[in-house]
């Protein structure tokens, strides 16, 4: 039998096992062509079909108005970083940032090669363990931009910042993308690499409000236009088939389960048995993210001793319980539990930790 271990990657992270399975199954001969979807033409009409399907799927789960154009593009969330000042961007009017990490820090940096850059909240003071309450954004600004889940420190936005009506609001969601649900039609712009929360490397969601697809100005190259890719439907040159494939069959799954509400209920019981585990631990496991900024996503915690983590983390994968070790920048362990990680994985972890807590305390 083949073996599979809990798998707490940050990412490329865990896949749901029925997509695995599923790809597999179709490996060698998908739907009849007796090829796979990786050797097929992107113009072809079977990968044409699940081309669109992935797109329909992602606006019917995230409950998108009709005006959203859902990109399937390359380069990952950080070639969004100086695209979404590209396309954006207004002559004489600064884009406003909230700082919140280190993948805010590379938006906002290259955000800076396009002129003035705004930050009007930061949470760097305490080493990114919160997110800026009470956010609100001027009207004076050209977008504004904020990271939904700070992958590294564990936090995440669990409100909605204020913005003027006219101010694009732009949201990061490589880490959060469908964790909870919510009005998504708030954003402007939504940006995502796909190998945390929805798939495999190699493609990046992004879901752009139409009207602005006409603001990039005329010296914009064209593959860095969403507007050439939204005109195409993602189809101006070779896409990212097999990738966008497994994205598809992922939807397809998050849809079985009964959608974003559901998955949100299934990521709160996951992330509450870990910050139990935490809150009760009386201090041996301290975690990173401040109460009211923690994410469903990535729980980040420190141990008392640096000797005592890496004893957890390497125990852990004794226990096959993997990729535990924290970011470098917080230290300690983060457990990344997106969509995909099961609740028995999770338990499993919480067990293992409250287990090594009472053996080494
Ligand atoms: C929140 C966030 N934004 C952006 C990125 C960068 O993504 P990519 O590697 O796809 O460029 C990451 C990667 O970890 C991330 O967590």
């Amino acid at each position: 039998m083949t073996k599979r271990v809990y798998n707490f990657y940050p990412g490329p992270a865990t896949l749901p096992l029925p997509v695995l399975e599923r790809a597999k199954e179709e490996l060698l001969d998908y739907k009849g062509t007796g090829v796979s979807v990786m050797e097929i033409s992107h113009r072809s009409k079977e990968y044409d079909q699940l081309h669109h399907e992935a797109m329909s799927l992602v606006s019917e789960l995230m409950g998108l108005k009709s005006d959203r154009k859902v990109l399937w593009l390359q380069g990952g969330a950080s070639t969004q970083f100086f695209m979404v000042p590209a396309n954006l961007g207004l002559p004489g009017k600064a884009p406003q940032y909230v700082n919140t990490g280190a993948w805010s820090k590379k938006a906002i940096k290259e955000a800076g090669f396009y002129g003035d850059v705004e930050v009007i909240a930061s949470s760097e003071d305490e080493n990114f363990s919160y997110i800026p309450q009470g956010v609100e954004f001027s009207e004076d600004a050209s977008y504004a931009h904020i990271t939904g889940n700070n992958t590294i420190y564990g936090t995440e936005w669990n409100y909605f910042p204020k913005v003027p009506d006219e101010v694009p609001l732009v949201n990061d969601i490589s880490s959060n993308i469908m964790d909870k649900w919510e009005d998504f039609n708030r954003y402007a712009v939504m940006y995502a690499g796909a190998q945390k929360n929805l798939g495999p490397a190699g493609v990046t969601l992004v879901i752009v409000r139409e009207d602005l697809l006409d603001r990039v100005p005329d010296n914009v190259p064209t593959l860095q236009r969403w507007s050439t890719h939204a005109k195409k439907d993602s189809l101006f040159n070779t896409c990212p088939c097999w990738a966008i494939y497994i994205c598809k069959l992922s939807l397809d799954y998050l849809k079985e389960m009964g959608g974003v509400k559901a998955m949100e209920k299934h990521n709160r019981d996951k992330a509450n048995l870990l910050y139990d585990v935490i809150d009760s631990s009386g201090g041996f496991y301290k975690g990173h993210a401040r109460k009211d900024s923690r994410s469903l996503m990535n729980v980040t915690f420190n141990l008392p001793a640096p000797e005592l983590e890496s004893k957890c983390v390497a125990e852990g994968l004794e226990h096959e319980l993997l990729g535990l070790k924290g970011h470098r920048s917080v230290g300690g362990m983060r457990a990344s539990i997106y969509n995909a990680m099961t609740l028995e994985g999770v338990k499993e972890l919480a067990e293992f930790l409250k287990d090594f807590q009472a053996r080494n305390q």
